[in-house]
This record gives C-alpha cells, structure tokens and sequence, in this order.
C-alpha cells in the first residue's frame, strides 16, 4: 500500500510510520511540525519507502494513496488551547480536506478521534454506543467538538459519497517521542522524577485513566484499516481499560524508577474528566484486539527513552497562533 499519515511527525504518527514500514508499506508522512518534530522521524530520512511532506492539513494536498490515517491535530490541552480556532480548523478543515483527497482517489481513510468525544461521561466504561456528555462552549471544547465533527464529516462523507471510512476513538496512550512540558500526566511525571521534582498531581489523585502503551494502540489502528468486515465505518474505542488512578500511576512509577516520588497537589482543572475506561468488546471482536503490555513494562521502555538528553528538546519555540 501506499499510505499517508497526516500528523505524521508526532507521537503517535511516527510509530505508525515505524510500523507501516516495517510491514512493507510505502508512507508519506505530513505535518506542519506545531507539536511533532523532525526528530521523531529523522532515523526514517534516505528510505526509499519514505516521504516527508512540511504541510498544513487546513490546506488542500493532492497525493496518490491507497489508505490515509489521519492523525493531525494537537492532542493535550496546553497545545491543543494555545490557539482553539486554529485546532477547530484543523479537525475540521483538515479532515474535509482528507475526506476530498480519499474521495478523489478512492483510498481509505481511517480518523484518529479520541475519548474525548464521550465528555466527561455519565456511563462506565463507555460504550461506542453512548453519545457522550460535552461541552460545547468550554475551553476543552476546540478539541471535543472538532473531533466529535470530524467523526460526522467520515460518517456523512460515507453515507453520501461512499468513502471507506474508519473511526478509532483513542484513549490516553504513551510511550516514547510523547512530547514533553505538556500536561500530559505520563510524561509530566517521568520528566519531574527525572529532574528530581515533586511530580504535579492535580486533585487529590484519585481521578482514574487507563493508559495504554503506543505499541498496542498502533497494533489497534493497523488492524482497523485493515478491517473488513460489518459495519466498517462505525467507531471502535481503543484503549486500555486497567483503570489506574493518579496516585496508583505515581506509585507504579516510583517502583520502575526504584525510589519513592514526592508529589505536590494542584486544583483540578476546568472539565477534566473525573473517570473514563474504554468498553472494547467491540474491538475484540471484530479486530481480535487487546492491550497486552503491562502498565509497569510500558513505563519502563518509556522512563529508558526520556533518559537519553535527545528525547527531550524544547518543543515551545516553534508555535505559531496564525489560524
Ligand atoms: N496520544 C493520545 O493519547 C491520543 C488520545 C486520543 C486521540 N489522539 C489523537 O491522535 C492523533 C495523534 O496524537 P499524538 O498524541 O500523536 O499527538 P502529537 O501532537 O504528538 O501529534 C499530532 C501531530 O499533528 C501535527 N499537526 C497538528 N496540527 C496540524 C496541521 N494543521 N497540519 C499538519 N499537521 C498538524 C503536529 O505537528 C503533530 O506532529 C491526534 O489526532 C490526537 O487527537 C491521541
């Protein structure tokens, strides 16, 4: 296949960079660099079977592909409120722009959307079924509702026009090449216990999440692009669903790391979800997916990559408020 993957230098785009590689596909990787960096990708540089595009999804691109993820946008909220008109363009522009472009040339798309389409839920776990509890004027909401558009724009642009689409609501992941310095618990933590900080723990610690490693849920977006059977097009929550509350994760990390972690408590902020875990009935058994990598194996692998001084540059000197 050849495969474009918007967002293709962050977090998560870069992985599935790696792996699409490894399997034998062609990738072309596009990004306007705000939050990802060259860096993620600068081992794959020279391949053959590799392309680097600097592009803005809000802007049309013309390529011939067979599949295209589209993962571009700001994922945490530091990067994703700095400028929330321009992440409500890049939800929304951006992926009308992908749609066009799957359409044109009748490729697949899959859209990376996330948890954060079911709010702060009123139903546990969420099911792909619950509608969700958002709101729509909050300062969470540039990046809640342009995805929760995004997921209407596939599902319209299928209906109407027939595009393959598929939609996979990603729950917090992590893993090595997360960007650091923002907000993003797993990595706020590393780093502070790294640099031998308090780690910052908002609320008292007992709000939960489910982390799931990077490897599992790019394992999870491969096998749904490679889905085909019933009901393709609908949305599969990926994620783990060992909840672990903010104390647990402190405590966990405390053993990877091999010493005890002071933490220091802030206010909670505006919005911020209390509880989440994903119900992946759905994934298990159209995808034949799981999570299999252990919260305390992920966090090693993740704690090794922030302790080399590369891992790390400062990633708040690039960012432009243009929309
Ligand atoms: N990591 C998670 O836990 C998680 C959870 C739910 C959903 N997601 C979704 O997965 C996708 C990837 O997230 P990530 O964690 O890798 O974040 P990331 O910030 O590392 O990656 C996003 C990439 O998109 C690029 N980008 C942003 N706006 C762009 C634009 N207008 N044009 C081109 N490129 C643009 C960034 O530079 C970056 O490289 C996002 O769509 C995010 O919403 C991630």
């Amino acid at each position: 296949m050849r495969v474009l993957i918007t967002g293709g230098a962050g977090f998560l785009g870069s992985h599935l960079c790696d792996r699409l590689l490894t399997d034998g596909h062609d990738v072309i990787a596009v990004d306007n660099l705000f939050t990802g960096g060259k860096r993620n990708v600068a081992h794959l540089l020279g391949r053959p079977d590799f392309e680097w595009i600097r592009h803005d999804v809000v802007n049309p691109l013309l390529v011939e592909v067979d599949w295209i993820f589209n993962l571009a946008c700001p994922a945490s909220p530091v990067h994703y409120q700095y400028n929330p008109v321009k992440t409500v363009k890049t939800s929304v522009l951006g992926t009308l722009n992908m749609l066009g472009l799957a359409k044109r040339v009748k490729a697949r798309i899959l859209q990376a959307s996330t948890s954060e389409v079911y709010g702060d839920p009123a139903v546990h776990p969420q099911p792909e079924t619950y509608w969700g509890n958002v709101n729509p004027i909050g300062p969470r909401s540039c990046y809640d509702e342009g995805k929760r558009v995004a997921e209407t724009l596939m599902t319209d642009y299928h209906r109407q026009n027939g595009v393959d689409v598929r939609i996979a609501r990603i729950f917090n992941t992590y893993g090595p090449r997360m960007a650091t310095g923002d907000g993003r618990v797993v990595s706020n933590f590393i780093v502070q216990a790294l640099d031998g900080r308090a780690l910052t723990v908002y609320g008292d610690g007992s709000q939960t999440r489910c982390f799931c490693y990077v490897d599992d849920l790019i394992d999870g977006l491969v096998r749904l692009m490679s889905y085909d059977g019933d009901n393709a097009a609908e949305p599969v929550n990926l994620g783990s669903t060992g909840e672990c509350s903010m104390n647990e994760l402190v405590q966990t990390l405390g053993r990877v790391m091999g010493r005890s972690l002071a933490v220091e408590h802030r206010p909670l902020p505006e919005n911020d979800p209390v509880r989440r875990r994903p119900d992946i009935t759905r994934a298990r058994e159209r995808l034949g997916w799981q999570p299999r990598v252990a919260l305390e194996e992920g966090l090693q692998q993740t704690v090794a990559y922030y302790q080399r001084p590369e891992s790390r540059p400062d990633t708040t000197q690039r960012r432009s408020r243009r929309s």
